[in-house]
Order: C-alpha cells, then sequence, then structure tokens
C-alpha cells in the first residue's frame, strides 16, 4: 500500500481516492469478501456514467424509489464498494444488494467468478471521461486540483489518476470477461437510446417491469430530471463528503458527447489517439466520439 501521494492510494497497481479509503483492513480482504448469488455490482473507470447507473438500477429495484414514496438517495440503495463514506455494514444488508465500485477486474471480490452475481461494466469514450474527470477534479476538494488539460491528459496516459490508467481498466475487464457474469453498457448508446438500454439492463437482472415502469425509469433517469432531484443529483454528498470547491459545480454537469472538442487542442487529440490506438487495437468494443456518430 502506497499512500506517498496525498490525493492517491495505490494498492495492487489501482489508484484509490486517499481521502475516502477509510479501512484499509476492507481493501486487504477484499478478495475474500463474501458474494451472494443475488449480488449486483455496476462497475466503471471514473466519469464514466456512475451515478446515471446507480439511479438506474435503483429505479428499477425499488418501487417506493420510482413513485416517489420512498426518500432515499441513490447513493444509498446503491453504495459505493470501496468508498462506503456513510459505513453501511454491506454484511447485514437485505439481498439483492447493490454496490457501484471503480475496481479493476483483478481487484474485485473472488466470488464473482462463480458467475452467479451480476455486473453491469459500463465504459465511456475517454476523451470524454477525460474532460469530466478535469471538471470534476477541479470541483471537488479531495481530487488534486488540475491547471490545465494538458496537466490531466499527462497523468491520464500514464495512470497517474484515481481509476489508475484507464486503458488497463476497459482492456482488463473486456479480456476477463469470461470469467464474469457481466453485461457491458455503452455511456454513448445509452444516451442515445436510454428506453432500450434500461430494457438491456432489466432484462440482464432478470427483472420484469410493466411498460408503465419502464416509462416512468426512463423518465427518472434522464439528465435534466437528475439534476433536479436530490436524490439523484448526488450534489449533498459533494458537500458533507467529497467537499466542494465551488457552488457553481455540480457532479452532473454536461451529461453529453463530444464536450471533448470544446478542451482538448488539436496537438493532444493526436497525441491521444495515437496511444488509443497503440493500446487499444486488438479491443473490439465500439466507441462513439461524436453525438452524431451511428
Ligand atoms: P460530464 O462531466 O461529462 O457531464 P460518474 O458518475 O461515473 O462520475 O460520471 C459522471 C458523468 O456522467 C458526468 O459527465 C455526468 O454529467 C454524467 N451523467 C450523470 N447522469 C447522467 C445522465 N442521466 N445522462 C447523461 N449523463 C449523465
Amino acid at each position: 500500500m502506497d499512500n506517498t501521494n496525498k490525493y492517491l492510494l495505490n494498492y495492487k497497481g489501482h489508484n484509490f481516492v486517499s481521502a475516502v479509503v477509510n479501512d484499509s483492513d476492507f481493501l486487504e480482504n477484499i478478495e475474500d469478501f463474501e458474494i451472494r448469488d443475488d449480488d449486483v455490482f455496476i462497475i466503471t473507470y471514473p466519469k464514466s456514467g456512475t451515478i446515471w447507473t446507480q439511479q438506474i438500477l435503483s429505479l428499477i429495484y425499488s418501487e417506493g424509489h420510482r413513485n416517489g414514496t420512498e426518500n432515499l438517495k441513490t447513493i444509498d440503495i446503491v453504495p459505493f464498494f470501496e468508498y462506503n463514506v456513510h459505513k453501511v455494514d454491506f454484511l447485514k444488508r437485505p439481498s439483492p444488494r447493490l454496490f457501484a465500485s471503480h475496481l479493476t477486474y483483478n481487484l474485485v471480490p473472488k466470488g464473482l467468478m462463480s458467475k452467479k452475481a451480476k455486473i453491469i461494466y459500463v465504459y465511456r469514450n475517454p476523451k470524454d471521461v477525460l474532460t469530466s474527470y478535469f471538471h470534476f477534479s477541479n470541483m471537488v476538494v479531495i481530487f488534486e486540483t488540475m491547471n490545465s488539460i494538458e496537466e490531466l491528459l499527462e497523468k491520464f496516459l500514464d495512470g497517474k489518476v484515481v481509476g489508475g490508467l484507464w486503458f488497463d481498466h476497459v482492456r482488463g475487464w473486456y479480456e476477463h470477461r469470461h470469467d464474469f457474469n457481466i453485461l457491458f453498457m455503452m455511456y454513448e448508446e445509452m444516451k442515445k437510446d436510454l428506453r432500450s438500454s434500461v430494457l438491456k439492463i432489466s432484462s440482464f437482472l432478470e427483472k420484469e417491469l410493466s411498460e408503465e415502469d419502464v416509462e416512468t425509469i426512463v423518465k427518472q433517469a434522464t439528465f435534466e430530471n437528475m439534476k433536479y432531484d436530490p436524490r439523484a443529483n448526488s450534489d449533498d454528498i459533494i458537500i458533507n463528503d467529497l467537499g466542494r470547491e465551488t457552488d457553481e459545480r455540480h457532479f452532473l454537469r454536461k451529461g453529453t458527447i463530444g464536450d471533448w472538442k470544446c478542451h482538448l487542442t488539436v496537438e493532444q487529440n493526436e497525441r491521444f489517439d495515437k496511444v488509443f490506438q497503440r493500446k487499444m487495437r486488438d479491443v473490439p468494443l465500439k466507441f462513439v466520439w461524436d453525438l452524431n456518430e451511428g
């Protein structure tokens, strides 16, 4: 365990947010954490649509969340596994337990390899991930402030950010997909067709939903709705648990495809492309970089 960096805690090659790893014993015992057959994990590289998928899962599993009779925050229905900021006792949680995590494939509990518990892996084009990370890191106190995109770009391509090297995260999960019961979802596909994405996720989870339920879920999982829904927008987590640098910024920032074009210079983009092509050459996952792409 290496915590020489003020913001990052490196454990077995993965970079954790130093300030919110409140239990190093938990990290050391993650592999042995007992998995139940009906556990569900959302796994993502940071800034790839985690909070969005947490909201979709909350809405699928909780009727009270759908109809507003239950006033639980999304983050408390689908808590973070390795960043258990509200100190939930996972062992006492009723089934099915829902979790969100940024862990790499080699660090998750071994019980997930029995292929009974389910994993939804959401990935997003890494230029938008980088752009989103840039704004987020300058919004929350517990992330290292990035003075420029250039500064972040260098760190991002070097894996010196929360979540480690993006390429390793996505590639690792993709190459080991047969070891797990896993569904790959693409942020951009969710953005383009949220209804089909909700149906795909609910079918993977074997959850039957009425037409009306699907409509409600789609409506409540849109960016516009989540942004103003205090149960879903995580603003309070930022204020109370992560520390907010400025009031004008929000977790739900733009929620779009291709914002990287407003941030990367032509040279930075070319540099990114070169690394992407080299590292992802043999990974046949589809990526969408632009809103107008099919
Ligand atoms: P932007 O910063 O590009 O807006 P994560 O939850 O993994 O940290 O990801 C955060 C990103 O997902 C942010 O991206 C956020 O706006 C976006 N997001 C959250 N909910 C969304 C939604 N309902 N629709 C589209 N994007 C959403």
